[in-house]
């Protein structure tokens, strides 16, 4: 298959790159990135030189840049990453997420129309759920309930995306995945955010009361789930991806701590994110079914192999959180 990737300089879009050509599953990968502060050519070193890679810097957002591509390079496929992703960023500026999440996948699905891609993989979130009430797990069917203007332009997008198979019958599938942790996280999100701050002995600032509870599903079995959706789901259908490892907050802020041997009192109450939603539950059933696809690895090993990758990449760690970082990390933080 000839890919085109976007937003394969970011988290989970890198480690899909290095996967895909680790494992053939492209005769052809292009990486399509704007190189946000989210996307780091570093996390791609390992893969840079081989003969099948190209990496493209531009926006999902300029139409004839993107047109100019798929002349270029024919994909048989598009696996859609790129996006603005942390819900603190959304509430502090909501903008760039209506501009890349909705109006850049609107441009993306137009292009792929025009040229009459094979398929095209809308990854997307189970925050588009909202909140769910224990004990219930939301499945495919559930009705969209975003909180936050992220989950809402992921909402919107999916939509979008959904419309181009009903209507144009472009081979759309939709991908929701659970929270995500691994190596190459920027460290915003909680898990690199706490492991970066305990190795430094910084406070730990805990949303509310820490009880809000995620799903975690490490970032290879997120691709895996990827690669399966593409080549044996259903145009039309969308696949929730989750870890089975529903946790709340706290209880995996101590499992970093007593894993770098750091005291509880690193952990600093803080003034709740707004519109914040206590708790997300997905089944996969439907993708497990369809692919048997499983996700492989366990909380326990993911996030010790997580914490073993930010002792060992230190300067990755102290060159991403330079510059910029400290200016949102002053405006999220700073007398919260
Ligand atoms: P990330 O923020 O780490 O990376 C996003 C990438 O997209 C960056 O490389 C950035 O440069 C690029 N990008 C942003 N705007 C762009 C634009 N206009 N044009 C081209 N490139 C652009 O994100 P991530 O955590 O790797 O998430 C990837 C995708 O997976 C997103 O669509 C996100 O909504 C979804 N997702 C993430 C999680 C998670 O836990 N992180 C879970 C479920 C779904
Ligand atoms: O559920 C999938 C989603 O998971 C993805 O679509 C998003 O891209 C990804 O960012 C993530 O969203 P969350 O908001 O759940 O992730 P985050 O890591 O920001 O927060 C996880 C939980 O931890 C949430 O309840 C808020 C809390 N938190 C987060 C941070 C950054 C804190 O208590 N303190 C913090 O400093």
């Amino acid at each position: 298959m000839r890919l085109l990737v976007t937003g394969g300089a970011g988290f989970i879009g890198s480690a899909f790159v290095r996967l895909a050509l680790r494992e053939d599953w492209a005769a052809r990968l292009v990486n399509l990135d704007k190189l946000t502060y989210a996307g780091n050519l570093e996390n791609l070193t390992s893969i840079e030189k081989d003969s099948r890679y190209r990496f493209v810097q531009g926006d999902i957002c300029d139409a004839d840049a993107v047109g100019r591509l798929l002349e270029e390079e024919a994909p048989d496929a598009i696996v859609h990453f790129a996006a603005e992703s942390h819900v603190d960023r959304s509430i502090l500026g909501p903008a760039a997420f209506v501009e890349t999440n909705v109006r850049g996948t609107f441009t993306l699905l137009e292009a792929a129309r025009a040229r009459g891609i094979g398929r095209f993989l809308h990854v997307s979130t189970d925050e588009v759920y909202g909140s769910i009430e224990e004990p219930l797990d939301a499945d495919e069917t559930w009705p969209l309930q975003a909180s936050s203007p992220y989950s809402a332009t992921k909402a919107g997008s999916d939509l979008l995306a959904l419309s181009y198979f009903t209507t144009f019958k472009l081979p759309v599938i939709v991908t929701r995945a659970s929270n995500n942790y691994g190596p190459f996280q920027f460290p915003e999100k909680l898990i690199p955010l706490m492991i970066a701050n305990a190795m430094e002995d910084k406070p730990l600032p805990i949303y509310g009361d820490g009880m809000q509870v995620r799903d975690w599903l490490y970032v290879d079995d997120h691709c895996r789930a990827i690669q399966s959706a593409l080549s044996k789901g259903a145009p039309g259908e969308i696949y929730n991806v989750g870890g089975s490892m529903a946790l709340p907050n706290i209880e995996v802020v101590r499992r970093i701590l007593d894993a770098l041997g750091k005291p509880a009192s690193l952990m600093t109450r803080v003034k709740d994110r707004p519109g914040h939603d206590r708790r997300y539950a997905i089944t996969t059933a439907k993708l497990e079914r369809a692919t048997n696809w499983r996700a492989l690895v366990d909380f326990g090993e993911g996030l010790r192999r997580t914490i073993d990758w930010y002792a060992a990449e230190r300067s990755w760690v102290k060159s991403v959180r330079s510059g910029d970082y400290q200016n949102y990390y002053q405006r999220n933080y700073a007398g919260r």
